[in-house]
């Protein structure tokens, strides 16, 4: 059903499957243990170790583009759901994965596209036994290991997410949205207040589309979609 590659080094697995989709079938994951140019979201970075979980799966869906924003959320839900069999995780809409209100997986999501979506690289990169962050991070981020005090297998765990992403991608692409009421039940923005383009504004919800619904700064009620906004700090009294 799905095929793992993994390399002992690369720059980054999301560019090396944007670069080489058309030898691969879809389903296919490639992994390394020493990503040493990863993109995050915006111009952000994400590099690797062995310590980490780091891979990219490659999507050739017969979908329109703007469908290609719901992605994020089924790999959230599904890497979601399997770290919370280790420990309570939460879905930061849209593409990062909390435990103990810090950052412990991250997903960016590209598209390749020309008339149509030729391909979908889904890239997640997840905090598993690494212990040593830098002084700027250790209040953000958390792996596993600093939350559960043990080693944990990573390729159990990827091959666990993979599954759990293609059953319900797979029912995504048949019309059900299984992954949008995980994303609702582990969302968590809820009831925050975050700044959006340094507007404080609260979030409400997620609602059936996958947007974000909020409550802005003159109390209106608003939908914010994928793509459109950077959460900027979440507000704390
Ligand atoms: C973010 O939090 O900004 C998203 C991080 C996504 C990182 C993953 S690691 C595997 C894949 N390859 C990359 O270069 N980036 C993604």
């Amino acid at each position: 059903m799905y095929n793992i590659i993994k390399f002992d080094t690369l720059p980054s697995t999301n560019k090396y499957l944007k670069e080489h989709y058309n030898q691969y079938d879809e389903f296919t994951v490639i992994t390394t243990d020493n990503q040493t140019n990863g993109k995050g979201r915006m111009t952000r970075v994400w590099n690797s170790t062995k310590d980490d979980l780091t891979f990219s799966i490659l999507l050739k869906p017969n979908i329109d583009s703007s469908y290609i924003s719901q992605i994020p959320l089924i790999m959230g839900a599904a890497v979601c759901r399997m770290i919370s069999k280790y420990t309570k995780s939460e879905i930061k809409w849209p593409n990062d994965i909390m435990v103990n209100n810090k950052k412990i997986a991250g997903i960016l999501v590209e598209g390749i596209t020309s008339t149509k979506v030729d391909a979908i690289v889904v890239g997640v990169g997840i905090n598993v036994n690494s212990t040593n962050f830098p002084e700027d991070l250790i209040i953000k981020a958390t792996s596993l290991k600093n939350e559960l005090n043990k080693t944990i297998d990573k390729e159990k765990l990827l091959n666990k997410i993979i599954k759990e992403f293609i059953i319900l991608y797979i029912e995504f692409l048949n019309g059900n949205e299984k992954y949008i009421d995980i994303c609702i039940e582990n969302n968590y923005l809820k009831n925050k207040k975050v700044y959006v383009n340094n507007e404080l504004i609260e979030v409400l919800d997620i609602n059936l589309n996958g947007n974000l619904l909020i409550k802005d700064s003159s109390n209106n009620i608003k939908e914010l979609y994928y793509g459109e906004v950077t959460l900027n700090k979440v507000y704390e009294e």
